[in-house]
């Protein structure tokens, strides 16, 4: 019975149940009625009925079981704590999940203008990686103008009076917080935790540094291979907290084909290097478009891209790669605003190929310490 139940996965944590102690016993009695005790982490677990179905479903499974019912429970306090605590692995609740022995690869999509796609790229990205069997989260580190659940169609119904609909929001577990999964992706974003999209989120630095640490830290991401961060645009605190709190994270910068755009573009790599970050490549997003004729369109102008990328890998030891071109496109944009990532509504279209040539390449050094700075340097 236990190898049944153990296939049963909590839908929010990503864990079999039994693994949670979620299991609270099995008992035949004599007419061979099987009772199965579920206690689920908290009182109105937005998944209670799916899991309780899959546990009647896993228990009628087991060959010769008569009648199952399930008998469902909810964690005392203290099952909750000792829960959570088994969860971080007996790490505390204020360790970060990345810390310098993660072997998590993490990517902080950054830009030095606003609007250059950043937010829209990390999106697809993710999800193409996901599509790729990865275990994928993203930290949306926009506080000020977060757009990921958008994009990821983590959206709601409209409250009452209102046509908007807003965030949806994170399951807490104790001191834990669940991030929403869209596409297979674990979601955390300030956007989930204000009622109404439309305000403004006007937080001074320490609120910043705090919030994205507290992501880091009390989110329940399990063990990822790639962790994408969206940042805002430009060099300001959110950037420097990134480059503090993750110092092992590799940076990929976004910018337009300008050649003008150029300048400010590399401002951003030159920061995240200052903070200990590695440049991982460039990304040049809204490239010409292939016209009906064959000729290309440069709507933005065009060799920005390799501009930049030529500029931060200057006295490098290892040249910065332009990872890719990635085409203006009606599909992408559409895609971002009704919520499903272009990579998956309309693979074909020339800009979602073009992310997704991002995503293997990224798919292929996927985990590891390997690449990874070790603090010393060979004399
Ligand atoms: N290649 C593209 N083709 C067409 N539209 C695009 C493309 N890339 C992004 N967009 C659109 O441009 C707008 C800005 O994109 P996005 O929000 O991803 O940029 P951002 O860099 O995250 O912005 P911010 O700096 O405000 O965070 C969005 O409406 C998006 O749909
Ligand atoms: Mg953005």
């Amino acid at each position: 019975m236990l190898a049944a139940l153990v296939r049963v996965i909590d839908p929010e944590i990503r864990r079999p149940i039994t693994e949670l102690d979620m299991i609270a016993g099995v008992e035949v009695d004599a007419d061979g009625h099987t009772t199965v005790g579920l206690r689920l982490t908290i009182a109105g677990c937005p998944a209670a009925r799916q899991i309780e179905r899959d546990v009647r479903e896993a228990a009628e499974s087991v060959a010769g079981t008569g009648r199952v019912s399930v008998d469902v429970t909810v964690m005392t306090r203290e099952q909750r704590r000792a829960m959570t605590e088994k969860l971080r692995g007996g790490k505390g609740a204020r360790t970060s999940q990345f810390g310098p022995d993660s072997l998590t690869r993490v990517y902080a999509i950054t830009s030095g203008k606003g609007g250059v796609g950043k937010s829209t790229i990390t999106a697809n990205l993710a999800v193409a990686l996901a599509a790729r069997g990865l275990r994928v989260g993203i930290v949306d580190a926009d506080v000020y103008g977060f757009s990921i659940p958008g994009l990821l169609g983590l959206i709601g119904p409209p409250a009452p009076g209102s046509d908007k609909g807003t965030a949806v929001k994170p399951t807490q577990v104790g001191d834990m917080i669940l991030p929403p999964i869209a596409f297979d992706v674990k979601v955390i974003s300030i956007g989930m935790f204000v009622d109404d999209s439309s305000v403004a989120v006007a937080w001074r630095g320490p609120m910043l540094h705090r919030t994205i640490n507290q992501f880091l830290t009390e989110v329940y991401f399990g063990d990822l291979d790639i962790l994408l961060l969206d940042l805002p645009p430009g060099t300001g605190d959110v950037a420097i907290s990134v480059g503090q709190l993750l110092p092992q994270a590799d940076v990929i910068v976004v910018t337009t084909p300008q050649p003008a755009a150029a300048d400010i573009a590399e401002r951003s790599g030159v920061v995240a290097r200052q903070t200990g970050q590695t440049i991982y490549g460039v990304i040049e997003n809204m490239a010409g478009i292939v016209q009906a004729d064959g000729s290309v369109l440069d709507i933005f102008g065009s060799g920005g891209g390799a501009e930049v990328a030529r500029r931060l890998g200057h006295g490098q030891e290892t040249p910065v790669p332009l990872l890719a071109q990635v085409p203006l496109s009606v599909p992408l944009r559409s895609g971002g605003d009704s919520g499903l990532p272009v990579v998956l509504g309309d693979p074909l279209d020339p800009a979602a190929i073009a992310i997704q040539a991002v995503a293997d390449r990224l798919a292929t050094r996927a985990r590891g310490l390997s690449g990874r700075s070790l603090g010393i340097s060979p004399r």
